[in-house]
């Protein structure tokens, strides 16, 4: 008698203070811009449960590709949940030859759980440019630290999937190749930083994409 009513008193009063505390989430609201601390919040009375959920990583990306690989990400943009969290996730398809060229996440760390298959991943320390790279196998981890150059490809006759989770709701992707030969960087100023020559220059900006 005594002790059910000590519940409900308990309970009326923490459900009277519990909005006058932090914040519980950030839901994003991606119709606004985003910014170094990330999305701003959705009015809480607009967020559902669908806002923390995201489907689609069981279905395989379309590797259809140049690399043959696919990468599907549910990070803040469009997985509202995850903004202001300081986590995100992903799927990696990998078709056999398939890669992932070098590249780095400004934004954060990256985790790799294999699901199925052989990938062959490493990443590159920045000052003294040691680099760690294993084959890793179904059920295997690998950990690839925030900003440094990273690679990930196919190094088995199947297809290969792991799931990648990130640091940040928004990680970022830089991929080297890309920057260097997949825009308007006129080719003797590629060349003079890279000390590449014309013909490869012109060759990679071809099959990327890039002019100048
Ligand atoms: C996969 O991508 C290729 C190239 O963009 C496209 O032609 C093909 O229709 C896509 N396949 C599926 C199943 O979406």
């Amino acid at each position: 008698m005594f002790l059910p009513l000590l519940f409900t008193i308990f309970l009326l009063s923490s459900s009277s203070s519990a909005h006058a505390s932090a914040l519980d989430f950030c839901v994003a609201d991606p119709s606004l811009p985003d910014g170094p601390a990330g999305y701003s919040c959705k009015k809480p009375a607009k967020v559902t449960v669908d806002d923390f959920v995201y489907h689609g990583l069981g279905i395989p990306g379309n590797t259809s590709n140049l690399i043959k690989a696919a990468v599907t990400v549910a990070f803040a943009p469009t997985f509202p949940g995850v903004n202001g969290l300081g986590i995100s996730i992903a799927r990696l398809d990998l078709a056999v030859d398939g890669v992932v060229p070098l590249h780095t996440h400004p934004g954060g760390s990256e985790i790799l759980y294999v699901l199925e298959g052989t990938i062959c991943a490493g990443f590159i320390s920045s000052s003294a440019n040691t680099v760690y790279f294993k084959t890793l196998y179904k059920g295997d981890v690998m950990v690839f630290p925030q900003g440094l150059l990273h690679f990930q490809f196919n190094s088995g006759k199947t297809l290969a999937v792991a799931i990648v989770s990130f640091s940040s709701p928004t990680p970022g992707l830089q991929i080297t190749d890309f920057a260097l030969f997949a825009n308007n960087l006129p080719s003797e100023i590629v060349e003079k930083v890279t000390f590449l020559d014309d013909a490869q220059v012109k060759k990679l900006k071809g099959v990327l994409g890039g002019t100048g």
